[in-house]
């Protein structure tokens, strides 16, 4: 049985840099707080606990001279004042990409457009952005959302990293006969779009697909989705443990990939264990 791996499986860039700061950190200090999970994987975020790194959402709670870490997704401004003010050493793993988005959005305002941020409400990374405006900025998920906006002259629209081109291209299609000027930076960060057209391209390949992830992580869930949908049997797992022995049965060509919060040790112990099924198989 032949096991291939997607190209761009598991860490994007600013994970793997956040969970190295973290790593980095909790060797340094005794208690480092996360302002919120760093990452979506049981395992890592158990290892890193035991280490030393605290999820804390509340960060006003926080004594003086705490250590606390902004994760990939970025913060508002709010979180340097008040670590400014409360004597809280900020390690900022605030993804690089993200970060862009927040000057973009930042100086779109400044210059008086009128901000639109495509993204989620829900999504810490799109309210920081929207934070980086002053509040000014908001958020909207598809075309629909403009129905309940005033729009100005002058707009301007981000995005949330993750989005995806064909969301921007509809938003920017209903935008265009409303509005005087619009401009368009598009954020998108595509680590997400590669990770998923390597799955895409593998899924159609393989008799069978194995997607390694946390059930709570959407980039997997999504991963998972776009890989079934090729026909090809999927099966999405957080651990090498849940692999079954009879899904391999009449299978030439495994397909592995993984989602964003997914360690290399995770997809190592899984491609492990298929080799050791495809050994008793082949018995
Ligand atoms: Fe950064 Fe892109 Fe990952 S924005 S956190 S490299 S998905």
């Amino acid at each position: 049985m032949d096991i291939l791996l997607a190209e761009h499986a598991g860490f994007c860039f600013g994970v793997r840099r956040a969970l190295e700061m973290a790593e980095e950190a909790t060797g340094r200090h005794a208690r480092v707080y996360a302002l919120g999970p760093l990452i979506h994987n049981r395992q890592v975020v158990e290892r890193l606990r035991a280490q030393g790194l605290v999820v804390c959402e509340q960060p006003e709670t926080l004594a003086r001279g705490s250590v606390a870490m902004i994760r990939a997704h970025g913060a508002g401004p709010t979180m340097y004042d008040l670590a400014r003010e409360r004597g809280i050493t900020l390690l900022d793993a605030t993804c690089p990409f993200v970060a862009r988005v927040h000057q973009k959005a930042a100086q779109y305002a400044r210059d008086g457009y009128q901000v639109l941020v495509l993204g989620d409400p829900n999504h810490p990374e799109a309210q920081g952005i929207v934070a980086h405006t002053g509040d000014q900025a908001r958020i909207v998920q598809s075309p629909d959302d403009l129905a309940g906006l005033r729009l100005q002259r002058q707009v301007a629209v981000v995005c949330q990293t993750t989005q995806t081109l064909e969301s921007l291209q509809r938003l920017v299609a209903a935008l265009l006969p409303q509005v005087q000027e619009l401009v368009v930076a598009n954020t998108i960060c595509d680590a997400t779009a590669r990770r998923q057209e390597a799955s895409l391209a593998l899924a159609r390949q393989v008799d069978l697909m194995i997607v390694i992830g946390g059930y709570h992580s959407a980039n997997t869930r999504r991963l998972a989705e776009i890989c079934a949908a090729t026909g090809t049997p999927t099966h999405h797992l957080e651990d090498a443990e849940e692999l079954q022995e009879q899904w391999l049965t009449g299978v030439a060509k495994v397909g592995v990939t993984a989602g964003a919060s997914t360690p290399a040790e995770a997809i190592e112990a899984v491609i492990a264990r298929l080799e050791e099924l495809a050994a008793q198989t082949s018995k």
